[in-house]
């Protein structure tokens, strides 16, 4: 029988410095969109995908994640007493079963690809997903599962692919297609952040990946890349060379870099416009802040 994708690694260990001094004593992802946590949003886009285990790389300095996902008896309780059903169903929603999560350790900061293999024992030989909460993508259905039906037809590792400026290039894993078909495009090679003139494409990989676990066995030789740090992407080119088994995957959504202030101050806005709740006062406000803009130019 084919292995289902049920396991998901979600590397959360980054000091988050470019939202300094707010990450001083917060974990990034406890960072809120509109009143929701950043890994809320990977968790449930993990969850409609069919995720059962959730594995977080973590760091020093990440308690506050972990104690999101505990229960929270006290709290429900006061709701309960005070008949706020709306604000306890919001709390049941983040709820996740005994053993659901496992959290790892990375004991030193040595790169993306570093984090992933520190979750080999747990992923096994099984097919496994990795999320970057950092990217956030709204769609209609899931990005991770678009991926994961793709997975069921092409097998192989499948990574979240996106066109990308010239300027952006150099802040990507970026891909060298060997064939495009659209929306999945057969990739040869990949290079990780390279400079514009170097870029093999403007094809940008995005944080979703569907990957087999002989990429954990690549990344078992802990070489280092771009950065001098052990590299995801450059795993995975080497499986793209030597087996030709990966594939871009043209996701269809909109994705917001939120480690980025720009890219969070945008998916702030949009998801946002997005609440029924807020629109209306929110999409007044941004009318009013550009007319005087526009008037004080
Ligand atoms: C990581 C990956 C890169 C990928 C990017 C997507 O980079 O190394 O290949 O394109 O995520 O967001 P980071 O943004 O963590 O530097």
């Amino acid at each position: 029988m084919k292995k289902r994708v049920t396991k998901a690694i979600f590397p959360v260990a980054g000091l988050g410095t470019r939202f300094l001094p707010a990450t001083k004593s917060i974990p990034k992802e406890i960072m809120t969109l509109v009143d929701r946590p950043l890994i809320q949003y990977a968790i449930d886009e993990a969850r409609e995908a069919g995720i059962k285990e959730f594995i977080f790389v973590t760091a020093k300095g990440k308690g506050a994640l972990e104690d999101y996902f505990d229960a929270a008896p006290e709290l429900e309780k006061a709701l309960r007493k005070k008949n706020k059903t709306d604000l306890l169903q919001e709390l049941k929603a983040t709820d996740m079963d005994s053993g659901a999560i496992a959290y790892i350790r990375q004991r030193e900061a040595l790169g993306l690809g570093h984090a992933v293999w520190c979750a080999r024992r747990l992923i096994g030989n099984e097919p496994f997903a990795v999320i970057l909460p950092d990217d956030v993508i709204s769609a209609e259905k899931s990005c991770l599962l678009q991926m994961v039906q793709q997975y069921e037809e092409t097998r192989g590792n499948i990574v979240a692919a996106m066109e990308v400026s010239n300027e952006q290039v150099s802040s990507y894993g970026i891909i060298d297609p060997a064939e495009d078909m659209g929306q999945i495009v057969a990739v040869r090679d990949m290079a990780e952040k390279p400079a514009p003139a170097e870029a093999p494409s403007n094809l940008a990989v995005i944080g979703r990946y569907i990957l087999e676990p002989s990429v954990l066995k690549r990344l078992s030789t802990l070489k280092r890349g771009s950065g001098d740090e052990i590299q995801l992407t450059d795993a995975i080119a080497a499986e793209a060379r030597e087996e030709g088994n990966v594939f871009g995957y043209r996701f269809d959504g909109q994705r917001y870099d939120c480690g980025s202030k720009i890219g969070y101050l945008k998916a702030t806005i949009a998801f946002g416009l997005a609440r029924d709740d807020l629109k209306e006062e929110l999409a007044d406000f941004l009318d009013g802040a550009i007319a005087r803009r526009r008037a004080a130019e």
